[in-house]
């Protein structure tokens, strides 16, 4: 008999769903080499520098938008990441809901807050593997246009962390901070987690190790967009790592290539959208096998594994 691991059910129970129009906003690397780091997001995807940090860090972002990122002096890791919250009363509620199970909230440096739409007002806290997390008020991002058009994906869309421990995560952001589920696998090692219309805007996954990013996302417009990226990337000399494909939860197209620090870049397209104002949604549990991940036969990159190895 095939020894199959548990089956852990992740639940929704109170607070899940409260936010509805909150986005990924930034996030911070540590990383050994940041010239080096600064170049290759220039490069490949037309960040361009908005400030220096403390010892060296930058601050990356499109033409003259909210910044995208902080490359900060270190060993490869995950800084913090962000969200902008635009819920009437979001951060208010995040804030009560935080306080209330016993969680450190402090105010967010208005430094992570470019071009504020209206008063400044962002709070910090550690999620259960000690990350910074931001979430702030609503930002104009109508200077990212500014960047170059020829060589920018639409925007930054969804932040994927590894931990050790799914289910205290997924209670940090559902239960508490009111993310809801939208899919995971049938294992419990991995869950996808809205918080707007999109299918995810994090997701997290079982590495092994806690406190760590898995990977993060920008999106696309459509599939004729992926061929001249996986030619652009070609000719950039930055191998493509895994697909083009298409994930079965979130039906989105993706295709993935590192950073110079080793950080996996997905380029994502056609995510599925929730109406969670018109129809009452029912997480899905997906089989944990390759093809779940990669509906298009199931084709892994070597850091990506399933508890179950049957396509
Ligand atoms: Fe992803």
């Amino acid at each position: 008999m095939v020894d199959r691991p548990t089956r852990v059910v992740l639940e929704e129970t109170e607070n899940a769903g409260i936010l509805r129009r909150t986005s990924v906003s930034h996030i911070g690397f540590y990383v050994p080499d940041v010239p080096a780091a600064e170049a290759f997001y220039a490069n490949v995807l037309g960040l361009v520098r908005q400030a220096d940090l403390p010892n060296g860090g930058v601050r990356l972002g499109w033409g003259t938008g909210h910044h995208v990122m902080d490359l900060i002096p270190g060993d490869q890791g995950l800084a913090h990441f962000g969200f902008e919250v635009r819920d009437a009363d979001g951060l208010e509620g995040i804030r009560a809901r935080l306080k209330e199970k016993g969680h450190e909230v402090s105010e967010l440096d208005p430094a992570y807050i470019d071009f504020a739409d209206g008063p400044v007002e962002g709070l910090t806290t550690t999620n259960p593997d000690g990350t910074p997390v931001h979430f702030h008020s609503a930002v104009w991002r109508q200077g990212e246009s500014l960047a170059d058009p020829g060589r920018r994906p639409i925007k930054f869309q969804h932040t994927t962390i590894g931990t050790s421990d799914v289910q205290a995560m997924v209670d940090f952001f559902v239960n508490t901070i009111g993310f809801r589920i939208s899919d995971q696998l049938a294992d419990g090692r991995f869950c996808w987690l809205r918080s707007n219309k999109d299918h995810h805007t994090l997701a997290v996954v079982n590495v092994g190790t806690p406190g760590v990013l898995d990977h993060y996302s920008y999106d696309l417009a459509e599939w004729e967009d992926f061929k001249a990226w996986c030619d652009r990337l070609t000719e950039l000399d930055v191998p493509v790592a895994w697909g083009p494909g298409r994930h079965g939860p979130g039906n989105n197209l993706f295709v993935f290539f590192d950073d110079p620090a080793g950080n996996h870049i997905e380029l994502s397209a056609e995510m599925e959208k929730f109406y969670d104002s018109h129809v009452t949604y029912v997480p899905r549990k997906w089989s944990p096998v390759p093809s779940s991940v990669n509906l298009w036969g199931g084709q892994l990159p070597t850091w990506r594994n399933t508890s179950e190895a049957s396509i």
